[in-house]
């Protein structure tokens, strides 16, 4: 199965602007301020401060796709990560209707829920992938150890939502991109998500093989050597 590079930034556009439009001003005060006693505010502050920073990585090229670049990036993304997973633990212990009422008074469903946490997975993963992408053998190994940090975060804040969002997974599981699996598949996190109950047998974890017809025997090398040392 082949992803183009323009259908990712397609989905990453889109993730992103279904976050974008609907913000005013006033909406964007009190997420900057995230009140984080529901699960709503904690979802979308980090999807809006992810959203630039993840940006970003879509525009790096195989010139500047160093560990040098995505360093400051990639700390600045598990920095916000970090955040939220400790947000969403801190509801351990809230009623359901807590949880899921937003700072306007809205009662989500647990399908809301399920659709925002899907937007937030599609943005980090399809940029992820992009970098998967255009990253050049000599830098791969380095490069995905990086990005595996990344998604040992996602997997953390993920787990720590289906442990606050009762009967989230059965509702989410479904709406869960091929992008998303193929790319915890081709970094070998498989184990991180365990707790999903995907059929991983599926799911290509060669996404990046018709793009990297040439490096890709050094790339999957890489992925090994990094997924050993992690
Ligand atoms: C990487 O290079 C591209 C093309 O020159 C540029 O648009 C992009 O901003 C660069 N990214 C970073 C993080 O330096």
């Amino acid at each position: 199965m082949r992803f183009s590079t323009l259908s990712l930034l397609a989905t990453v556009a889109s993730a992103a602007f279904s976050f974008a439009a609907p913000v005013t001003p006033t909406e964007n005060a009190l997420e900057a301020r995230c009140l984080c006693q529901d699960i709503h505010s904690i979802i979308t502050d980090v999807t809006t401060t992810i959203t630039p920073l993840v940006t970003e990585l879509t525009y790096i090229t195989s010139d500047n796709c160093t560990v040098e670049v995505l360093t400051p990036i990639i700390g600045e993304i598990k920095g916000v990560l970090s955040t939220a997973i400790s947000q969403v633990q801190g509801l351990t212990g809230k009623t359901v209707v807590t949880l899921l009422t937003t700072v306007d008074g809205v009662l989500l469903t647990v399908t809301d829920v399920a659709q925002l946490v899907v937007g937030l997975l599609n943005l980090i993963f399809g940029a992820l992938a992009v970098v998967l992408k255009v990253v050049t053998s000599v830098n791969a190994a380095a490069v995905i150890a990086l990005l595996c940090e990344v998604v040992e975060l996602v997997a953390e804040l993920l787990q720590a939502i289906l442990n606050v969002v009762g009967g989230l997974l059965a509702i989410l599981l479904p709406l869960v991109g091929e992008v998303v699996l193929s790319v915890i598949a081709t970094l070998g996190l498989i184990s991180k998500f365990s707790f999903l109950s995907v059929t991983w047998s599926t799911v290509s974890s060669t996404v990046f093989s018709t793009a990297f017809t040439s490096t890709y025997t050094s790339l999957s090398t890489a992925i090994a050597t990094a997924t050993a040392t992690a």
